[in-house]
């Protein structure tokens, strides 16, 4: 039997940076997908959802298009074979402990997961880890219907225990940067607005990003400067623009052990996609205020946005409030 597990991941900070070419600051969490395969005789896939307790079934070759979960698996199974991996028939089924509309990326849990089990069910070789992360994500781009970049696959198949990733989109590149939080803690708190890429406002504001763009004469936001625009896009952009600067400054709060200068970092982070952003929701600013009057000294909306969960930053001594999950840097993907 062969198990393989994908994790969840937080962004520390560095929001809708990554399809703007531009910083972010995740890890992998400890939570996410374990997916169990077994090789079949027949080129067929079938899988089930044990927490959702659902079937389904698909010849390998051209596997149709379906909506939910469905839609992960055959996405990855079509898009490993069009990357040239040899897949062969598997029974497959999967729990997780990463609540879904979380904003804690139980897809690209599911994902990564799936991947890696599939491979290992055919026997193949696995590809390279930022590759597997761009075929995760279009998977979501051309199965799920989501736009989204490539933190979360990255995040999950790149993390590293005890350690946040600085991502820079713009060159791919990928540097560990210790997250040693000396007695403060990270939670996270659901904030009970489900969040889906697909249908909230998350591909709107990619089509902003593209139209600022297209305003100022640049593919990529990182190169962008406030010059030129006004109104919905002048706040989209300089969103972008002082996220990948606060990226840096958290890098470096870290690196001096300053955690009252990173709690001011997350709280930034949190005005900036409210206000100029504008991807909070009702229930994430009612959570986030609860945290912060429960002691966070830091606390930002996490993932997508327009719902999802709330990342606190607690000093040492602060109880967990009630209803928080501690999050820590665990390790990435990987076959168990
Ligand atoms: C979601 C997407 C990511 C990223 C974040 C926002 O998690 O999947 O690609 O855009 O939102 O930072």
């Amino acid at each position: 039997m062969i198990r393989a597990f994908g994790p969840g991941r937080v962004n520390l900070i560095g929001e809708h940076t990554d399809y703007n070419g531009g910083l972010a600051l995740p890890f992998a969490i400890d939570r996410g997908v374990t997916v169990e395969a077994e090789p079949l005789d027949e080129p067929v896939i079938r899988a089930e959802a044990l927490d959702l307790g659902e079937h389904d079934e698909f010849p390998l070759a051209d596997p149709p298009p379906a909506e939910g979960w469905r839609a992960f698996v055959r996405g990855v199974a079509a898009e490993l074979q069009a990357a040239g991996i040899a897949l062969t028939g598997a029974r497959l089924s999967f729990r997780g402990d990463v609540p879904r509309g979380s904003g804690l990326s139980s897809s690209a849990a599911l994902e990564t997961a799936l991947c890696l089990a599939l491979i290992a069910a055919a026997d193949a070789e696995e590809p390279d880890r930022t590759e597997l992360a761009k075929l995760c994500s279009r998977v979501e781009n051309h199965w799920v219907g989501a736009e989204t970049g490539l933190l979360d696959q990255l995040a999950s198949l790149h993390g590293r225990e005890d350690h946040a990733l600085r991502i820079d989109f713009a060159a791919l590149a990928l540097d560990p940067v210790p997250l040693d939080l000396a007695g403060w803690h990270l939670v996270t708190v659901e904030s009970g607005a489900e969040h889906t890429h697909a249908g909230s406002g998350y591909n709107e504001r990619r089509a902003e990003c593209r139209a600022a763009c297209e305003a100022l004469g640049i593919t990529s936001l990182r190169d962008a400067t406030l010059e030129g625009l006004d109104g919905t896009l002048l706040k989209r952009v300089r969103h972008v623009l002082t996220e990948n600067e606060r990226v840096d400054a958290t890098a470096k709060a870290l690196d001096a052990h300053d955690l009252h200068e990173v709690s001011r970092l997350l709280d930034e982070s949190h005005h900036s996609l409210r206000d100029d952003y504008e991807a909070s929701v009702p229930e994430v600013e009612t959570t986030r205020a609860r945290l912060k009057s429960a002691g966070a000294a830091g606390a930002r909306m996490v993932g997508g946005g327009f719902g999802g969960s709330v990342l606190g930053l607690l000093p040492p001594g602060v109880p967990r409030p009630d209803g928080a999950f501690p999050v820590v840097p665990g390790a990435p993907a990987r076959l168990l």
